[in-house]
C-alpha cells in the first residue's frame, strides 16, 4: 500500500482551498503535473484531502467502497438547506433515497410531461422575434426556475407572476447564502444571514403548500414514508433551489455553444432526426463541460484508492472536470467527439459522473434528461443559431456552476416550415467572417 503523493499540509497555514476555490481546473492540472497520477492529497477546508481524476478511483470511492466514504453531515449544504438526503448517511438516507426516488421517476413523471413541454415552448418561442443576440445562460436560468416551481410547488409563472417572482428572488438570496462565509454577525448582515432570512421566508410559503395543495408533487410528498415532521419542507426547499435551473442552464449554455454557427449545421441536422446522435452529444456535453466540479465524501475508517493508503478522517473529493478527461478510458479527452459515444466508448455512459454515481447517485438525472431532451429539440426544430458577435471570450469558469466567465450571447434564427437549415448562408457568414 503505497502513500498518497502530495501533502496533506499543516492545519490553516497549508490549507489550499483558496487556491481551488479560485481555479480548481488548473489547481488540479498543476498538481496531475506535478505529481504524475491522477490521485494525490492536499488540504482543502482545512482537513487533509484525497483529490480524485480517474474514472477508476472515482468508482471505486463511490461505487464498490461507498460504505467507507460517507456524506459529511456538518457540510455547509446542511447549514443552507437542513437535514436532507443530500448530507444524511445509513438507513435513513436509504429511506429518503427510496421515497424519493419512486416519485420522482413514476407516474408523477409521466404526468410532468406536458407541463415541461408547455414551459420549453412558452420559454423558447420568441428567441428569434427580436433578432437581437440572447443571452442563453439567463434564459434557460429562467426556464430551469419556472419548470421547478411548477412541477414542485405546482407555482406557475403565467397563473401567479408576483409569488413566482418573489420566490425566484428569495431562492437567489438563498443561495447566495451557500457561496458566502457562514458568518452571522449581530448588528451586520452578511449574505449568509441574508440568505438564512431568505430561507425562513421560503420554507413559509412551502408550508403553507404543503397545508393547503393536494395536487402534483406537493400533494405527493406529504403522504411519503419521511423520517421527520420537516423532512417534506426541506426537501421542496432543495428542489426549488437554484441548484437545479443554475445546473440546467450551464449544460444548455454548453449544448448550445457546442452547435452554434454554420460549421455545425449538419450535426444540428443529425441531431434533430436521431435520436441516439442527440443523445451521444448530450453524452459528450457532459463529458467535457460537467455543470458541477464534484463531490465530497468522508473517509469512516482507514481504507485504499488507487492503492494510495488513505486514513479515516481524510476527506477525499472526485473532480468531474479531471475524471472525464482521463485518458485511460477517453481517448483524446480535451476533444468534442459524439461519435465516441457508439464506437470506443459504447455502453460506458455510466463512467461519466456529472450525476454523481453508485447508490447515491442523482435522483433527479430521469427528469433532468427528460427536460434537456425537450429543450434540445425545440431549439433543433426551430431555430439556426451562432455566436453574436462572433468572436467572444469562451473562457470558462468552474464554480458555482460551469459555464463561460462572460455569458455568451447568441443570435437565433427561425428555420423554415419545412425545417430545413436553408437559411445558414446568410447567418454564416455574418457570424463566421
Ligand atoms: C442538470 C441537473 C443536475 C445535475 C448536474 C445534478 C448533479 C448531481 C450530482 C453530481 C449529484 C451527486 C453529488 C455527490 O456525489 O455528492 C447529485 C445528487 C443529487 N441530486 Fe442531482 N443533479 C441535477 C438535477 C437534479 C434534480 C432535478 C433533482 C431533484 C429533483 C436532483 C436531486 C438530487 C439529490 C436529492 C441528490 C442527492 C442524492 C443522495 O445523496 O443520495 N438533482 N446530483
Amino acid at each position: 500500500m503505497s502513500k498518497l503523493p502530495g501533502s496533506a499540509g499543516v492545519t490553516l497555514l497549508g490549507d489550499k482551498s483558496l487556491d481551488f476555490y479560485r481555479d480548481p481546473v488548473s489547481f488540479y492540472l498543476l498538481k496531475l503535473d506535478k505529481h504524475g497520477g491522477r490521485v494525490f492529497q492536499s488540504r482543502l477546508l482545512n482537513r487533509p484531502t484525497v483529490f480524485i481524476c480517474s474514472v477508476q478511483a472515482t468508482r471505486e470511492m463511490l461505487c464498490e467502497k461507498s460504505h467507507m466514504f460517507v456524506k459529511d453531515p456538518t457540510d455547509l449544504m446542511t447549514s443552507v438547506y437542513g437535514e436532507t438526503i443530500v448530507t444524511t448517511n445509513g438507513e435513513e438516507a436509504c429511506l429518503l433515497r427510496l421515497s424519493l426516488s419512486s416519485l420522482l421517476t413514476g407516474r408523477w413523471l409521466d404526468s410532468s410531461r406536458d407541463y415541461i413541454s408547455s414551459v420549453c415552448e412558452r420559454c423558447l418561442k420568441d428567441l428569434s422575434l427580436s433578432g437581437d443576440p440572447q443571452c442563453v445562460y439567463s434564459g434557460i436560468k429562467r426556464l430551469g426556475t419556472e419548470m421547478v416551481l411548477g412541477l414542485f410547488l405546482n407555482v406557475r409563472a403565467e397563473e401567479q407572476p408576483e409569488l413566482f417572482q418573489e420566490i425566484t428572488q428569495l431562492c437567489t438570496q438563498h443561495w447566495h447564502g451557500l457561496i458566502s462565509a457562514p458568518v452571522k454577525v449581530p448588528l451586520w448582515s452578511s449574505g449568509f444571514s441574508t440568505a438564512l432570512d431568505a430561507r425562513d421566508r421560503l420554507m413559509a410559503i412551502i408550508k403553507d403548500k404543503l397545508e393547503n395543495d393536494q395536487q402534483g408533487f406537493v400533494g405527493c410528498v406529504r403522504s411519503l414514508p419521511l423520517p421527520h415532521s420537516s423532512s417534506a419542507s426541506q426537501h421542496l426547499l432543495l428542489f426549488i433551489s437554484a441548484l437545479i435551473p443554475k445546473a440546467l442552464a450551464s449544460l444548455l449554455t454548453s449544448f448550445t455553444l457546442a452547435l452554434a454557427g454554420n460549421n455545425q449545421k449538419e450535426t444540428r441536422q443529425r441531431a434533430r432526426t436521431n435520436c441516439g446522435y442527440l443523445q451521444a452529444i448530450l453524452l459528450e456535453v457532459q463529458r467535457l463541460w460537467p455543470p458541477f466540479i464534484g463531490g465530497r465524501r468522508i473517509a469512516v475508517q482507514d481504507s485504499t484508492l488507487a492503492g494510495f493508503h488513505v486514513p479515516k478522517g481524510h476527506t477525499a473529493v472526485y473532480i468531474s472536470h479531471g475524471v472525464h478527461r482521463d485518458p485511460e478510458v477517453f481517448q483524446q479527452p480535451d476533444n468534442f467527439l459524439p461519435e465516441r459515444w457508439s464506437g470506443g466508448n459504447a455502453g460506458q455512459e455510466h463512467l461519466l459522473c456529472s450525476f454523481g454515481g453508485g447508490p447515491r447517485n442523482c435522483i433527479g438525472s430521469k427528469l433532468t434528461h427528460i427536460v434537456l431532451k425537450e429543450v434540445c429539440l425545440y431549439l433543433l426544430e426551430n431555430y439556426h443559431w451562432c455566436l453574436d458577435p462572433p468572436s467572444q471570450d469562451l473562457q470558462y469558469k468552474w464554480l458555482p456552476v460551469s459555464r463561460p466567465n462572460n455569458p455568451p450571447t447568441v443570435t437565433f434564427t427561425k428555420l423554415d416550415q419545412s425545417g430545413s437549415d436553408r437559411k445558414d448562408n446568410n447567418i454564416g457568414t455574418k457570424a463566421e467572417k
